[in-house]
C-alpha cells in the first residue's frame, strides 16, 4: 500500500498555508524510487529523474539525497542540479533543439550530455573531438504516448535525429574522431506497453555494433503512474525483468556489456503531490453545477493543454451525496478541470484536492491574469515546511524595468 496524506493532514495543510497550495510527500518519492530499484535488481541500470517534471531546489535535493540521479532538459535545469548538490557525474542534459552555444555551456559544467541534431553533433565534434564522451538523440520513429503532444519518437517528431540518417551520423564521427558513450531514446511520456520499451531497446540494439566505444543505451522516460480510479500504469517489475533479459542478451550474443539508462519524470514525483484549491463560488451549469476554484490553467494547465484527467476529492465533505460537478477555474479563458465529474456535495468554502500533481503542474504554473503562484510545501518524516513561499506583487513585477 503506497504512502499517503491523510484528508485531515491536507485540510490542516490548507488552513496553515492557504490555498492554492501544492503539497509534495518527500517518502512517496522514495518509494517510487526504492519500487524501480527493486524492479531491475540485477540489471545494470542507473535512473536519472526528469527535472523538469518539478524543479523545486528542495526536491531535487531529496532526490539526490536518496541516490538518484537526474536528468535535465535544459542548461537552467542543469545549474539548478548543481546548485541542488549533485555532482556532475550524476547529471544528464538531453537536448532538443537548442543552440550549439548552450551545449558548450553544459559541457563547461562537466555533465553528461544527449545531443539531438547532427549540425550539433558536427560542431561538438570539431570542437572537443574524442575528448568529451557524447551520447546521440536517435528519434527511432515508434508511436507511443498518452497524446500526440507528449509522443516524441514518432516519424513525423521534432526530436532527435532520425535513424535514416545514421550513415551521416557515422560520417561525422568518422570526420571528427567523437566518442559516442551513448544511445539515447526517448518515445513519449504516459506509456503503459512495456514491449514500447523493448521495441525501443530493439532498436538500438540493431545500430550499436557501429558505435564501438558504446556504453550506455539511454531509453528516455514515459513510464506511465494511473491517474483515474482503477486505472494501472506500466508494469515496472515486468519491466524490469525484460530490460535485464535483454541487455544479458545482448551480452551473450555480442561479448559486450552495455549499462541501461532511463530518465522517469513523472514515474518518480507524480503521485507524491497534491494541488489543494478552495471553492469560491457554486453555479448553475446544464446538468450540473459548476464548482468555481481558487485557481486555474494559470497553476495547473495539464487538464486544458492535453485533456490531463485528475481525480478530484472533496476533503472538507468526503462523505457527502454525490452529485455532477464541472469543476472550473478563475481564469479569463474555459478552464475546465473537470465536467460532469461526480463529486460528494461541495459547499462554498470546502477545500477540493488535485491527485497526481507532482509531475507537470507547478512546473508549468505561469502569472497569467496577474495572479500569483501558490506556495509549495513539502512534507518530510511527518513534518511540513514551506519550500516555496506563496507569490506577491514584488513578483509580479521582478524583473520589469520602469
Ligand atoms: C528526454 C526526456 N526524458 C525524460 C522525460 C520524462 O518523461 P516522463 O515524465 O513521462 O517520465 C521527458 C519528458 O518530456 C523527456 O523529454
Amino acid at each position: 500500500m503506497a504512502t499517503e496524506l491523510s484528508h485531515e493532514q491536507l485540510s490542516a495543510l490548507a488552513r496553515e498555508y492557504g490555498t492554492p497550495l501544492y503539497v509534495y510527500h518527500a517518502e512517496r518519492i522514495r518509494e517510487q524510487y526504492n519500487n524501480l530499484l527493486e524492479a531491475f535488481r540485477g540489471a545494470d541500470v542507473r535512473f536519472f529523474y526528469a527535472a523538469k517534471a518539478l524543479t523545486n531546489i528542495n526536491v531535487l535535493r531529496y532526490v539526490n539525497h536518496i541516490g538518484c540521479n537526474v536528468d535535465c532538459s535544459s542548461v537552467n535545469e542543469a545549474r539548478l542540479a548543481l546548485h541542488a548538490g549533485f555532482d556532475p557525474e550524476k547529471v544528464l542534459y538531453t537536448s532538443n533543439n537548442v543552440s550549439f552555444e548552450e551545449i558548450e555551456e553544459a559541457q563547461s559544467l562537466g555533465v553528461h550530455i544527449n545531443i539531438d541534431s547532427i549540425s550539433n553533433l558536427r560542431k561538438f565534434g570539431r570542437k572537443f573531438g574524442h575528448s568529451y564522451p557524447v551520447g546521440i538523440r536517435l528519434r527511432p520513429n515508434i508511436m507511443a504516448g498518452g497524446n500526440l503532444k507528449i509522443s516524441t519518437g514518432h516519424a513525423d517528431s521534432k526530436f532527435g535525429i532520425p535513424l535514416e540518417n545514421i550513415t551521416e551520423v557515422l560520417d561525422v564521427i568518422r570526420e571528427t574522431n567523437l566518442f559516442i558513450r551513448t544511445l539515447h531514446i526517448h518515445t513519449g511520456s504516459e506509456i503503459k506497453d512495456v514491449e514500447v520499451f523493448a521495441r525501443g531497446i530493439e532498436v538500438l540494439f540493431e545500430v550499436a555494433q557501429q558505435f564501438p566505444e558504446l556504453e550506455v543505451i539511454d531509453l528516455g522516460g514515459g513510464f506511465k503512474v494511473p491517474y483515474m480510479p482503477g486505472e494501472e500504469g506500466t508494469d515496472i517489475p515486468l519491466l524490469g525483468k525484460k530490460v535485464k533479459e535483454e541487455f544479458e542478451q545482448y551480452e551473450a550474443k555480442y561479448g559486450r556489456k552495455l549499462q541501461a539508462w532511463f530518465e522517469p519524470g513523472k514515474y518518480i514525483v507524480s503521485e507524491c503531490g497534491y494541488f489543494i484549491t478552495k471553492v469560491n463560488v457554486l453555479k448553475p451549469a446544464v446538468n450540473a453545477v459548476f464548482a468555481g476554484v481558487d485557481t486555474g490553467l494559470n497553476h495547473l494547465i495539464r487538464p486544458m493543454f492535453y485533456n490531463a484527467y485528475h481525480q478530484i476529492e472533496n476533503i472538507s465533505n468526503p462523505t457527502g451525496a454525490i452529485q455532477q460537478y464541472n469543476v472550473v477555474g478563475n481564469i479569463c479563458e474555459t478552464d475546465t478541470f473537470a465536467e460532469n465529474r461526480p463529486l460528494p456535495e461541495i459547499r462554498e468554502g470546502d477545500f477540493l484536492v488535485f491527485r497526481n500533481a507532482g509531475a507537470y503542474c507547478f512546473e508549468m504554473s505561469s502569472h497569467y491574469n496577474s495572479r500569483f503562484k501558490p506556495a509549495e510545501v513539502m512534507v518530510e518524516d511527518g513534518t511540513a515546511r514551506l519550500i516555496r513561499k506563496r507569490d506577491e506583487l514584488s513578483d509580479l513585477l521582478a524583473g520589469q524595468v520602469y
